[in-house]
């Protein structure tokens, strides 16, 4: 089936808008008492805040190339201009008459500015076309404020120019540089994350949807998608910096970004147990839930599981009318087939002429008649109460009028479920903006409307005990053919953050729904997602999970990833062949050298200080490396290294001018080998100094053979005896941090204690101290095993154990020189205490070899080290000796 198809499918599901409220109830029979039935669990996911180290560049020759940028009215439009002009780039400047102009600066005069009063596809369509192709748009969301829950026209509109010019821009041709579409919003610079800053509007988080649908919209034609999110009080000047840092960024696959006062983020999932909360909140049956499409599809299924646990009561809101006598025809018939049969019959007796649309048109009420007499008869058999309003949930005055009499009746609605959402699936070239206005105002305005029927509109303090929002794993994740559904449920996921905050006595839950057994997805759908691996909810396991999380003591995270994780397509395919075509044989990519004064300092460089030098520790130019490589072939895992050789240390005192005459690395690889599974790469990190005597000569610092794998080997266990690892730092432990031993400061201090230590081997406990978490500036610590990130903080401890070894069987100091081989099974994670294991396997008068390995408290063998190698000798005694105020002579 074409997405087409699917879309018509998906549309002929909804019926036609019924202006006027009806109300109907069914009879009440007896209550039933529910035990709960045991069933397989759904995965599910709280969102959480993980760091990102600093963006490794592609190198790319912009001279040329064209982009389309978006004033929002700051500076922030000059600075880029600006700062893109200079790389080379032609600018062309939208400025929309509805953005207020901030900046008192004009724009360069090389840009050239066009502007638009309003989101009108056809001059928007003649821009692009009278332009140069472009490589690249970047949507600037002009900054505006809102108090509580509103959703502001003029934000609405900048949303809607986004998605037009994602529609109409054909960035996918790009000629000169890599094809890009960017995105900047001020959402706190959290991506809207429980709300850091309550005041921020909340339409633009509907952009991380937008741009997050197209990464995978346009992933094959290699488009590379960012939305950046910053907080508004940073500087145009390094809002500017990190725009054209992000174009630039390496990884293509990260779609969202965001930089608070701490650095940059992203956001992602973290496994939880949704059916192991402790119930205990606040419902019962005097419990009042208005539910927007609560009547039918997967809402129903939750409301129903509600009333069996509670006996609470519902009104059920959805634009089908209700009657509760069928038509004749239909009566008794419940076989498809057959009622089509009826249908058609039924239809001639009336003299009309019988086509598919027409039979489907006349059963589609009698359906959603049956669908609605079941929920209702199924909430009253619970021993619930129900009733059914008739109103379109876009309209606030008619979802007002309609559910009046029945709060009269129950009393004031303690809980909102909405549950209400239409599809209109299409690849963004083919999407309408009727179609984006539906799909968004069910939604948006839905949610509005039934917020406005609570007290909260009117006293401003919500009594609210429950708000539930039925959002997509399209929000969270993105998804193709669903770019307004994707920005409609992001915005309701930000809803769902900042009602929190703002009321943090209401139990609040945004469900990122995967796909469900039922509802919208249709057999057709279920057979495609099958068939990508995607996991789909059933009826059963998704309602029980809704109620554990509604009821719980704990509301953790105000959004619930629900199913498996869609950041990666689960498809399988032909990966190497895929794999083969985008391999670049040989790349060059720049990092930035963090220094520290810089505003996301890397402080931990204050504690490797030799000889009055920030020296750069090996273990973070492998992580340069290794994390270069893995983003550049994306698929890959980086398993190991071979032939690591130091070169020439970096040294980072910029502000004593002592430092290196450089502010940015290379890091080149050439592809060795490529067995599809197994790559292997060179890799060489230098510079090029810029001083009177080596004016533009290349430095070499660091190189080595990478390994890249598809698949990581499995862990292996050793049966070496080891004693149980203690949480105390021991005395011997503190004093090879004193004793002139190792030089290392607070946050690289992360062996606890020495266990043994012989002629051959020494054995120690260690774990990585918690001050480094505040330390760790670009080099982010794994926090959980998901994570590929290197703890370069545990690495270390591998050269440390050697210079532990040398100083105390031969009584010299000594440094790390070069490496064979050092195969990764997994980092070790934050807060995890860990032991290494070293082997001497050569002494000579200059130098000691050693194999090492990094093992898990239960046995595993994260890491194997094969002839490491330091230079030993009694010059470099007094080297690591501290004098007045710690730092070292
Ligand atoms: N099913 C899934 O796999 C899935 C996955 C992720 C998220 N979700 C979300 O979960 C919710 C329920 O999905 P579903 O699969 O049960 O969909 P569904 O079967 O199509 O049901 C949608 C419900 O919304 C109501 N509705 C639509 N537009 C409305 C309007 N303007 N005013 C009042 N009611 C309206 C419909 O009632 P009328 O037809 O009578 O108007 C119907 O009851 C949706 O919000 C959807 O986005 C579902």
């Amino acid at each position: 089936r074409t997405l087409g198809e699917i879309v018509t499918h998906m549309q002929s599901k909804v019926g036609g808008v019924t202006a006027a409220s009806e109300v109907a109830a069914v009879k009440k029979p007896k209550a039933e008492t529910h035990v709960v039935k045991k069933v397989a669990g759904a995965p599910s996911a709280t969102v959480a805040i993980s760091r990102l180290s600093a963006v490794t560049k592609i190198n790319q020759n912009t001279k040329g190339a064209n982009a389309l940028v978006v004033n929002d009215g700051s500076d922030t439009s000059v600075e880029l201009s600006e700062s893109l002009i200079n790389s080379g780039w032609n600018v062309t400047v939208l400025n929309p008459s509805w953005v207020n102009a901030q900046s008192n600066k004009a724009l360069p005069s090389a840009v050239n500015e066009i502007a638009i009063s309003s989101v009108d596809e056809k001059q928007i369509s003649e821009i692009i076309s009278t332009n140069a192709q472009l490589d690249s748009v970047i949507y600037l969301h002009p900054e505006s404020t809102i108090e509580n829950i509103v959703y502001p026209q003029t934000s609405k509109q900048g949303l809607e120019l986004a998605f037009i010019l994602a529609k109409l821009c054909n960035v996918k041709a790009a000629k000169v540089a890599r094809a890009s579409f960017i995105v900047l919003t001020q959402q706190g610079g959290q991506i809207g994350f429980e709300s850091n800053d309550v005041t921020v509007d909340l339409v633009q988080g509907g952009l991380n949807g937008l741009v997050k649908t197209l990464s995978h919209e346009w992933s094959e034609a290699g488009v590379f998608c960012r939305a950046i999110d910053v907080v508004s009080t940073m500087s145009a000047e390094n809002v500017a910096n990190i725009i054209t840092d992000e174009l630039a960024d390496v990884d293509a696959v990260l779609s969202e970004v965001g930089y608070d006062e701490t650095g940059r983020l992203t956001l992602i999932g973290e496994v939880t147990d949704s059916y192991a909360l402790t119930s205990g909140n606040n419902i019962d049956k005097d419990s009042v839930f208005l539910v927007s499409g609560g009547a039918k599809g997967v809402t129903a299924h939750c409301v129903i599981e509600i009333a069996k646990q509670y006996q609470a009561k519902f009104v059920l809101l959805g634009r089908s009318s209700f009657d509760a006598n069928e038509p004749s025809w239909a009566n008794g018939i419940n076989d498809e087939v057959a009622l089509k049969k009826a249908a058609m019959q039924a239809l001639i007796a009336t003299g009309d002429k019988p086509t598919p649309v027409k039979i489907s048109q006349f059963i589609r009420p009698v359906l959603a008649n049956r669908e609605i007499a079941q929920t209702l008869a199924a909430i009253e058999s619970a021993g619930g109460q129900a009733q059914y309003v008739s109103a379109d949930v876009t309209n606030s005055e008619s979802v007002q009028a309609a559910v009046k009499p029945i709060i009269a009746e129950f009393g004031n609605v303690t809980g909102i479920i909405h549950g209400a959402g239409v599809l209109a699936d299409k690849f963004i070239e083919q999407k309408t903006l009727a179609e984006f206005d539906a799909v968004y105002r069910t939604k948006i305005d839905g949610l509005t409307s039934l917020l406005s029927v609570t007290e909260q509109s009117f006293s401003g303090k919500s009594k609210l005990k429950h708000l539930v929002l039925f959002s997509s794993a399209a929000g969270f994740y993105g998804n193709p053919g669903q770019s307004d559904y994707s920005i409609a449920n992001e915005i309701l996921n930000k809803t769902a953050y900042r009602f929190k905050a703002l009321h943090p006595q209401t139990q609040v839950l945004s469900f990122n729904w995967g796909p469900w057994d039922g509802g919208m997805v249709t057999p057709e759908l279920k057979r495609m997602f099958d068939a990508r691996g995607v996991y789909i909810i059933p009826l059963d396991a998704g309602a029980q999970l809704l109620v554990s999380e509604l009821a719980a003591t704990d509301n953790r995270c105000a959004q619930i990833l629900v199913g498996n994780d869609l950041s990666k397509d689960q498809e399988p395919k032909d990966q190497t062949q895929d794999f083969d075509i985008k391999k670049p044989q040989v790349s060059r990519l720049t990092k930035a050298l963090q220094t520290t004064n810089a505003t996301f300092t890397n402080a931990f460089l204050a504690d490797h200080v030799i000889d009055g030098n920030l020296v750069l520790p090996t273990v973070c130019a492998i992580a340069w490396m290794s994390e270069a490589a893995v983003s550049l072939y994306t698929g890959y895992h980086y398993q190991g290294l071979e032939n690591y050789k130091l070169f020439k240390g970096i040294t980072l005192n910029h502000e004593k001018g002592d430092g290196n005459q450089f502010d940015e690395v290379n890091i080149d690889f050439k592809v060795l080998a490529d067995s599809g599974d197994t790559l292997k790469l060179d890799a060489k990190i230098s510079s090029t100094v810029a001083n009177s005597s080596s004016n533009g000569k290349t430095v070499f610092h660091y190189g080595a053979q990478l390994t890249l794998v598809r698949r990581r080997d499995d862990l292996p266990i050793t049966n070496l005896q080891l004693p149980a690892l203690s949480s105390d730092v021991s005395v011997e432990a503190t004093a090879l941090y004193q004793n002139g031993t190792l030089f290392h400061g607070e946050s690289l201090q992360g062996i606890t204690d020495v266990i043994s230590c012989n002629e051959t081997s020494l054995l120690l406990a260690c774990s990585v101290p918690s001050i480094a978490k505040f330390k760790q500036g670009e080099f982010v610590i794994p926090v959980n095993t998901v994570h590929s990130n290197h703890n370069i903080f545990a690495n270390d401890l591998v050269y440390q154990a050697m210079l532990v070894w040398v100083r105390k069987q031969l009584g010299m100091g000594s440094l790390p020189s070069k490496t064979l081989a050092w195969q990764v099974y997994r980092e070790v994670m934050l807060d995890e205490a860990f032991y290494i294991d070293l082997k001497v396997v050569e002494q000579t008068a200059s130098k000691v070899v050693a194999d090492i390995r990094l093992i898990s408290e239960n046995k595993q063998i994260l890491a194997q080290v094969n002839s490491a190698e330091v230079t030993i000798s009694e010059n470099l005694n007094n080297l690591f000796l501290k004098t007045d105020g710690g730092k070292n002579a």
